[in-house]
């Protein structure tokens, strides 16, 4: 697949992804037994649920972040009785059974069109059983031509990683995201690594409607991962959605 903004830059995505959202998505995932993590990415959330007692089948495209996956596996063996790597995207994967739960952590942004989002939205819920759950957030601010600026810094082995980034809204209506990752040691940069990324740009009213074209309805809408109530203006939206048919 063609790099969604990840390919180059997986081994920092750890790092700096620190978003407090593992105990939001194991109160879905602790009742339902089994789930799909589309977009597993590193494993970030998929690795301590397992350690939990959850089983996951983990959706990722790049392979990138699925090494980095792999590798956490090849540490604790175990959970390899947890997870199971799927190595496709939304719109694609195939397996043959449902779930109660399907999660989807950061990755609704990937979708960049609305034929994207409603092939990924509509093989989703077929893998959904009856009645299950689609829970998933959007960040919904930030859509704005913004320059090359500080985003976090982490302390490594004698040294630290330098993030920066821009955003500029492109005229297809899609947010490019340039990366910029500086690593030094001893004072002097020794690595300078820009990953580009392109991220769509959708509305509250538009995603409803999506899910509701899909057999999805909204039943629950957070604005943060307490479960504080969405209300219009917030940035962050947790959308948790029911199969209804
Ligand atoms: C922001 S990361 C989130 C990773 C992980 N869920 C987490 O919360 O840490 C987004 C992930 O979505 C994946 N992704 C991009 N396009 C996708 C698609 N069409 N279908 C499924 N996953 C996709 C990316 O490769 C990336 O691993």
């Amino acid at each position: 697949m063609t790099d969604r903004g990840y390919e180059l830059s997986a081994q920092f995505y750890d790092l700096f992804d620190r978003k407090p959202n593992i105990n939001f998505y194991y109160f879905y995932a602790s009742q339902a037994g089994e789930s799909l993590d589309i977009g597993a990415g590193t494993g970030r959330i998929a690795v301590p649920l397992a350690e939990l007692g959850c089983r996951l089948f983990c959706v990722e495209p790049s392979e990138a972040m699925r090494t980095q996956l792999e590798q956490k596996l090849e540490q604790q063996p175990s959970l390899l009785e947890r997870i199971n790597i799927v190595p496709t995207d939304a719109a694609s994967f195939k397996l043959n059974k449902t779930f109660p739960l399907a999660m989807m952590s950061g990755s609704f942004r990937h979708f960049l069109t609305d034929e994207e989002r409603l092939r990924a939205l509509a093989n989703i819920s077929a893998h959904l059983k009856p009645g299950g759950t689609l829970v998933f957030d959007i960040s919904l601010g930030m859509m704005k031509d913004t320059p090359l600026s500080p985003a976090g810094e982490v302390q490594i082995d004698g040294g630290e990683i330098r993030r920066s980034l821009s955003t500029r809204v492109l005229p297809e209506g899609v947010l490019q995201v340039t990366f910029v990752f500086e690593t030094y040691r001893g004072g002097r940069m020794v690595e300078r690594i820009v990953q580009g990324a392109v991220q769509g740009i959708i509305t509250r009213q538009q995603i409803t409607r999506l899910l509701q074209e899909t057999g999805l309805t909204v039943v629950n809408e957070y604005a943060d991962y307490d479960f504080r109530p969405y209300e219009e203006g917030d940035n962050i939206l947790m959308i948790e959605a029911c199969k209804t048919n």
